[in-house]
């Protein structure tokens, strides 16, 4: 099998020859950021916004950008060129290649750029119609979870619980309060009003939980920005994940109780019907970028 195209530092080439030194600091220290955009059909989905979100994420972490939202949009759209159809594009930046390992921030490196795809893997149709288990656990993850960052040991062992109870995700509770799961943001629903942790630096505002909290505005949800509590979790009549790749996707039990009547609710079913509608949208739309 020939290896897919991958972009590095400027240059397309097959994914089997980007080399990367052992130097670099994204291998070292986990010193980089990175982005997910989902492509259907060979648009972007909130592409922009998903550029936006890294230049947020560079500018915490003092790292210089290489690239406009533009040009980024443009270096996606030769990627996409080598990649019809529905596609996930994984673009990573680090701090680049010092000449020694140090902590402190080298100046004047040159980031490394990184972006690959691979097929966009959305939830199936059962797990859409009955939706997934998840489990709970204690959030013991660092205090700058709003920098979509590189360095995800703290996400990578909380999914692992999940993965060990056969459940879909490890929704993660910090002092007795919902923040968000190892790989998605949590809704709960409440007497038909949908709740939704705070954007603080406890989570990663999902490009996603920004688009749904808007869908929601224009489909005159009752949708609230609030604190939300492990007992208001536990007691929710409907509890959602989403992310750029589950889209929407309903929780229908939590620690093996079920969630509501246990099968995915009302408004978790208009929700997704509006955000398979806001898709549907992007079909008449002009191809990424141009
Ligand atoms: C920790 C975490 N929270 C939330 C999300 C959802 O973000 P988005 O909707 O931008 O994909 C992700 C996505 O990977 C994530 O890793």
């Amino acid at each position: 099998m020939t290896s897919p195209i991958a972009h590095f530092n400027g240059e397309l080439m097959p994914l089997d020859k980007v080399a990367i030194s052992p130097l670099d600091r994204g291998f070292i220290f986990g010193d980089g950021v990175y982005e997910v955009i989902p492509v259907y059909e060979g648009r972007m989905l909130r592409g922009r916004e998903h550029f936006e979100r890294l230049q947020r994420s560079m500018d915490e972490i003092r790292l210089m950008n290489p690239h406009t939202v533009d040009e980024w949009m443009a270096l996606t759209a030769k990627l996409l060129e080598h990649h019809p159809g529905n596609q996930s594009v994984y673009i990573q930046v680090t701090r680049g290649v010092p000449p020694k390992r140090d902590h402190v921030l080298p100046q004047g490196l040159t980031p490394t750029v990184f972006m690959m795809c691979y097929p966009l893997a959305t939830p199936s149709r059962e797990q859409v119609e009955n939706g997934v288990a998840c489990v709970t656990h204690r959030d013991f993850r660092w205090e700058k979870c709003h920098i979509k960052s590189t360095s995800l040991l703290g996400n990578v062992l909380a999914r692992q619980i999940s993965a060990d109870a056969g459940a879909a995700e490890t929704i993660l509770l910090r002092d007795g309060m919902l923040t968000e799961a190892s790989a998605s943001n949590v809704f709960v629903v409440k007497d038909g009003v949908v709740a939704a942790p705070p954007r603080d630096n406890h989570i990663l505002l999902g490009i996603t939980y920004d688009l749904l909290t808007r869908l929601a505005a224009e489909g005159s949800l009752k949708l609230e920005i609030r604190p939300v509590s492990e007992a208001q979790l536990r007691s929710a009549d409907e509890v959602w994940l989403s992310s750029s790749t589950k889209e929407v996707l309903a929780v229908t039990t939590l620690d093996g109780k079920p969630v509501g009547s246990g099968k995915p609710g009302p408004v978790f079913r208009r929700m997704h019907s509006l955000y398979q509608d806001y898709k549907s949208t992007l079909r008449k739309a002009r191809p990424v970028a141009a």
